[in-house]
C-alpha cells in the first residue's frame, strides 16, 4: 500500500511562520486526522502536499522515494487530491451536476455533442450511484447547498482513483445525516486501500473516524497520537496550549424577559410553513434542525434578506416590513450569516475595515474618523476572539478560514442590536473561538434578544435557554425546561417522531 511521507515542513509568509519543521505520514487504508487552532497552519500543510505553493522547504516521499511536488499537476499525477475549504472555488456553478464531476471529460470531445452529453449523464450517475448520492446529474450546480456540493467535490475527487484523498474541513458544512453518509463513503475507500488527511474542528468526528492524529500549534507539531492513546482532553490542551475552561457559559437566572420579537405565522413557498415563535431579552433563543430544515431561510426574512409570502413580524410590539438588509439593520436586527465569504466579508480589506465600516458613524465625530476609539475597537474583537495573527492592519484574504469567520463575527458581536440572529456562526472555529462566541452570545442577552441557530444539537443545548427544533419548513418541537432531552430533539430533527407533546400539532399539514 502507497506510503506518502512528509518530513520538516515549512512555509513562511511576510510577517507569519506558517509552518515550522512538520513531519507526517499517511498509509495506505487509514485516516489521518490534522487538527489545531484557527491559524496552525493545517491548510498551509495541505496547500504544499497538493502543489499550491511553488515553493516551501521539506522533503516528500512517496513509497521511500523522493518526490517532487510544486505545482497541482505534480501532486494529481501522484494520486494526491484535495477538496478544499473553500469548496465554491473548484465548481464551476452555471455546469451541471454531470459536466462538473466529468470536467476533464469536456476539454476532450471524442464524439457528437448529443453522444457525448447521453453518455456524460450515464457516467455520472455512476460515478453517484456508487456512492449512494442522490442527485440530479442534469442540475446546474449553482442550484445546489452548501453541503450538496461539497459532497459533489469529494465524490468527483474519489471518481478520479486518488490514493490519497485531503479533506480540508469536509463536514463544516455537513448536518448529522450528511456526516454518517461521508463516513460511510470513507469506510469503504479505506478498505480499498485510500488514505486521507482529514482536518475538522469537531474532535467528536476525530474520535470516531481517525486512525492516526497530529496535532498542530502555531506551525509547530505539538502532539500525536494513535486510535488506543487518543483523549480528549489532552488534545484540546495541546491544540491551546492550556487546559480548556468550560465549553458553556453558566445560564442566567431570568429576572427581567421582555418580549422583543414576535413573529405570527409566517409563510414563504414551501420553504416555510406556519411559522410563529416569540424571542425575548433575556434568553437566547436556539433553533435546531437538519441542514435544509429552513433555519437559514427564517433568519434571512427577519434579517430583510428574503421576504416572506405572508405572516408578520413584530418587533416591539410594532408590525415592520423590511425590503432590504439595511432596513433591517436600521430597526436594530443584525445577522451574522452563514455564508460568510460571500456575504459577510470585504476579502480584499482589512482586518479594521471590516468591522468598523458599517459602523464608521460610531467612530467619528463631525464626518473626522476618530482613529483611538476606531482602534481600540478592533483590539477589543481581535483579542476577545483571539485572532490571528493579531494585526488590524491584515488583509482579510490572507488569514486562515476559522479567522475569516471571527472578523464576521466580531464585526456584530459589540454592537447593541434589538435582535441578534447567529446562523451557524460557529462553522470552522476553534474550540477556544467557540468558548468566547457563546459568552458573547449570553453577554449579547442581556441587551438583545439573540436568535442562535445552528445544526450542531449540542451547541444548541448547551447555550440556549428555550429551543425550537425545526424540519421541512416548519417548527415541529419547542422545549423550554432544561434540561432538554437530546434523543427527543434529535428524533424530531431527522423527522423519526412527527411531533412534540410540548407543541401543539397545528403545524403539521
Ligand atoms: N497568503 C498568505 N499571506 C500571509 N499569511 C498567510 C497567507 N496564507 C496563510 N497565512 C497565515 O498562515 C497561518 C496559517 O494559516 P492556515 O490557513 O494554514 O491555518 P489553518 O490551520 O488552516 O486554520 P483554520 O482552522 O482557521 O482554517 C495563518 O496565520 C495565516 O494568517
Ligand atoms: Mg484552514
Amino acid at each position: 500500500m502507497a506510503v506518502l511521507k512528509a518530513s520538516g515542513l515549512g512555509k513562511v509568509f511576510p510577517g507569519v511562520v506558517a509552518l515550522d519543521g512538520v513531519d507526517l505520514e499517511l498509509r495506505g487504508g487509514y485516516v489521518h486526522a490534522l487538527i489545531g487552532a484557527n491559524g496552525a497552519g493545517k491548510s498551509t500543510l495541505i496547500k504544499i502536499l497538493t502543489g499550491y505553493y511553488p515553493s516551501y522547504e521539506g522533503r516528500i516521499e512517496l513509497n521511500g522515494q523522493l518526490i517532487s511536488i510544486h505545482k497541482p499537476s505534480d501532486a494529481f499525477r501522484y494520486g494526491i487530491e484535495v477538496v478544499h475549504q473553500e469548496v465554491d472555488t473548484t465548481l464551476i456553478p452555471y455546469l451541471s451536476i454531470a459536466e462538473n464531476l466529468l470536467i476533464e471529460k469536456l476539454a476532450t470531445p471524442a464524439e457528437g455533442f448529443f453522444v457525448r452529453k447521453r453518455e456524460l449523464h450515464r457516467q455520472a450517475r455512476q460515478i453517484l450511484q456508487t456512492l449512494q448520492l442522490d442527485m440530479d446529474v442534469d442540475q446546474p450546480v449553482a442550484d445546489l447547498s452548501l453541503p450538496q456540493k461539497q459532497l459533489l467535490v469529494i465524490a468527483r475527487a474519489i471518481s478520479r482513483n486518488a490514493s490519497f484523498l485531503i479533506l480540508d474541513e469536509p463536514t463544516a458544512s455537513l448536518g448529522v445525516s450528511d456526516v454518517e453518509r461521508l463516513f460511510t463513503m470513507i469506510r469503504k475507500l479505506k478498505q480499498r486501500g485510500v488514505s486521507f488527511l482529514y482536518v475538522s474542528h469537531r474532535l467528536t468526528e476525530i474520535q470516531e473516524i481517525a486512525d492516526d492524529i497530529t496535532i498542530l500549534r502555531g506551525g509547530k507539531k505539538v502532539a500525536y497520537f494513535n486510535r488506543e492513546t487518543f483523549e480528549m482532553s489532552k488534545a484540546i490542551e495541546a491544540m491551546l496550549g492550556a487546559q480548556p475552561g468550560k465549553l458553556f457559559p453558566t445560564r442566567m437566572p431570568i429576572t427581567e424577559r421582555e418580549l422583543v420579537l414576535e413573529v405570527r405565522n409566517l409563510g414563504w413557498g414551501k420553504r416555510l410553513k406556519n411559522i410563529s415563535f416569540q424571542a425575548f431579552r433575556g434568553e437566547v433563543l436556539g433553533i435546531t434542525g437538519l441542514t435544509g430544515a429552513g433555519k437559514t431561510e427564517l433568519l434571512n426574512i427577519l434579517a430583510g434578506c428574503e421576504k416572506a409570502d405572508h405572516g408578520d413580524i413584530i418587533l416591539d410590539g410594532k408590525v415592520v416590513h423590511f425590503r432590504q438588509p439595511k432596513d433591517a439593520i436600521r430597526h436594530g436586527i443584525f445577522l451574522i450569516p452563514e455564508d460568510r465569504r460571500h456575504r459577510g466579508l470585504w476579502i480584499e480589506h482589512s482586518i479594521r475595515t471590516n468591522v468598523t465600516l458599517p459602523f464608521i458613524r460610531d467612530f467619528s465625530y463631525l464626518s473626522f474618523v476618530l482613529p483611538f476609539k476606531e482602534i481600540s475597537h478592533v483590539l477589543q474583537i481581535i483579542n476577545r476572539l483571539k485572532l490571528v495573527p493579531p494585526n488590524p492592519e491584515m488583509t482579510v484574504k490572507n488569514l486562515s478560514g476559522g479567522n475569516q469567520q471571527k472578523v464576521v463575527i466580531g464585526k456584530w458581536l459589540l454592537q447593541k442590536g434589538r435582535v441578534v440572529l447567529f446562523d451557524e456562526a460557529t462553522q470552522g472555529i476553534d474550540i477556544g473561538a467557540k468558548q468566547e462566541v457563546y459568552v458573547l452570545a449570553r453577554e449579547l442577552a442581556h441587551t438583545s434578544a439573540v436568535i442562535f441557530s445552528s445544526s450542531d444539537v449540542d451547541e444548541v443545548l448547551g447555550l440556549a435557554d428555550h429551543v425550537l427544533v425545526m424540519r421541512d419548513g416548519q417548527i415541529v418541537g419547542e422545549f423550554d425546561t432544561q434540561p432538554i432531552d437530546r434523543q427527543q430533539v434529535m428524533e424530531l430533527a431527522t423527522g423519526a417522531v412527527r411531533t412534540t407533546t410540548a407543541y401543539t400539532t397545528a403545524q403539521e399539514e
